[in-house]
């Protein structure tokens, strides 16, 4: 469903990503792991078109995708979270996510607020409501963004990223800062909205997190793709534990 091909991409001197090949299916939650300043961010930047690749290819189903802009991938399906919460912080909880469902709508994100009346949005905003339930944030719907504890705004952000139904999902680091418990909560609601039809990457640190989620993961290294396998394959791989397990330890 994704394929990721001979992709690179510097930044000045730094080559933040050197000749990177992945294919990812569908139905699967697919981990990307790496030291600090790997190129795991970049690499997401890519394929959601926030930076072009230096070289290389993308593919996403039978789309070339290398050349669109972050909008046009967003329309085909993909939508992403951000390692730093980027939320509408004085904007309600629902009216957040809302603004996620732009691409379900014909005119876009312009006409989003209020949005009353027709049929259409009474069925996109009962469709919020359900994830937000779904993530247990239905009780706070109507408060500030920014009044809620951090945890629950990190999964505002993923509310928002689903509510475009996305066929692509990415997750930057979506447990950063959280304490054991509230990983593992967050954890259990990635897996909620694991599909068939839908591809999940996720960068994540909590190797406990990977190893319960993710059915392939990923390892990355001074931008290069050093290893990929199952989560056993990769906490066994010598090159992996150098550059990446042995260290965290
Ligand atoms: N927009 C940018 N401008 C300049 N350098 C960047 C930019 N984005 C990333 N880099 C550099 O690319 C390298 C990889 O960064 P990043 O992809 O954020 O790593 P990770 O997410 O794995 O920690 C780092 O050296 C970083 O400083
Ligand atoms: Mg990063």
């Amino acid at each position: 469903m994704l394929s990721i091909s001979r992709i690179s991409r510097s930044f000045g001197g730094v080559e933040a990503l050197h000749d990177v090949s992945l294919d990812v299916d569908h139905g699967m939650i697919f981990g990307i792991i790496g030291p600090n300043g790997a190129g795991k961010t970049t690499l997401f930047n890519v394929i959601t078109g926030v930076v072009p690749p230096t070289q290389g290819k993308i593919r996403f189903g039978p789309a070339d995708i290398t050349r669109l802009k972050a909008y046009q991938r967003n329309r085909l399906g993909i939508a992403r979270t951000f390692q730093n919460i980027r939320l509408f912080g004085s904007m309600s909880v629902l009216s957040n996510v809302l603004v996620g469902q732009a691409r379900l709508t014909e005119t876009g994100a312009k006409s989003l607020l209020p949005r009353l009346g027709s049929k259409r949005e009474k069925q996109l905003r009962e469709e919020a409501e359900d994830i937000l339930a779904l993530f247990g944030l239905y009780e706070m719907r109507e408060r500030n963004a920014r009044e809620l504890p951090y945890a629950d705004q990190r999964r505002v952000e993923f509310a928002r990223a689903l509510a475009s139904r996305p066929r692509l999902l990415l997750l930057d680091e979506p447990t950063a800062g959280m304490n054991e418990e509230e990983s593992a909560e967050l954890a259990e609601d990635i897996l909620k909205v694991k599909q068939a039809d839908r591809v999940i990457l996720l960068i994540e640190h909590d190797m406990s997190v990977v190893m319960s989620l993710c059915q392939r993961v990923a390892v990355l290294n001074f931008g290069e793709l050093i290893a990929e396998g199952t989560p056993s394959e990769i906490s066994a791989d010598p090159r992996v534990i150098e550059a990446y397990l042995g260290k965290e330890e």
